[in-house]
């Protein structure tokens, strides 16, 4: 039999919606809502500091700092400094990438060992998924809930984390919880409280598997 080309991590994560979805809108002529193409151009002074900085002379187009450009790391600490409340370092905290779905990936490769466990809060941005399998990680889900049964969802805040359900999946394997806030698909803030509480059942968690360790 021929050897598979392709290595076995990317088996199951072959497909995904974007394909899917933006071949439909082209063959059934539908208004694509599902990709962003903003209809305006970004502000001036951003195009003008681009040009200035592709303009700058051989020195603006050399190799930068793998982690990021010092003077971005730098602006990006201050701001996030402020932020969260706690002193940020440009040069060992911040790590610049080509958008989420570097960091994203970094982050799952970098954390996820073979058989880890990854909680993932449904409904979900579609990339965690293949992202937790590529690194050898089984995903857990768990779903948002209507706050009540008997009414109607009529905002992103009807629906909610149920910290007992989100307690119930964590165990000696796992590793990670992916909480996006804002949610992308339901626009849904997480509540501090929800933020809270799954990082007490995660640190409960942690501790419980370091009193594990022979
Ligand atoms: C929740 C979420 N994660 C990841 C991404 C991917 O982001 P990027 O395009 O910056 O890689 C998006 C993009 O919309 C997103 O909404």
């Amino acid at each position: 039999m021929a050897r598979q080309i392709h290595a076995r991590r990317v088996e199951g994560v072959d497909k995904n919606v974007w394909v899917e979805f933006t071949q439909l809108a082209a063959d059934y002529k539908a208004v694509n809502l599902g990709q962003g193409f903003p209809d305006f151009s970004p502000p001036k002074f951003v195009q003008e500091a681009f040009c200035a900085a592709v303009m700058g002379g051989p020195q603006m187009h050399q190799y930068t700092r793998a982690f990021g450009h010092p003077h971005l790391v730098k602006s990006l600490a201050t701001f996030f400094t402020r932020i969260v409340g706690h002193e940020i370092n440009p040069l060992d905290d911040i790590l610049v990438t080509v958008g989420a779905y570097q960091a994203l990936f970094c982050a799952f490769q970098s954390l996820v060992d073979e058989g880890d466990e990854v909680i993932i809060v449904e409904p979900f941005f579609d990339c965690y998924q293949p992202m937790v399998r590529m690194a050898g990680g089984k995903p857990v889900y768990v779903p948002l809930r209507p706050r009540s049964e008997d009414k109607m969802v009529s905002s992103s805040a009807d629906w909610v984390l149920s910290t007992e359900e989100l307690a119930s999946k964590i165990n000696p394997r796992t590793k990670a919880i992916v909480i996006n806030t804002p949610n992308n698909p339901l626009g849904k803030v997480s509540l501090l409280q929800e933020l809270l509480s799954a990082a007490a059942h995660n640190a409960a968690s942690q501790e419980k598997q370091v009193g594990h360790v022979p």
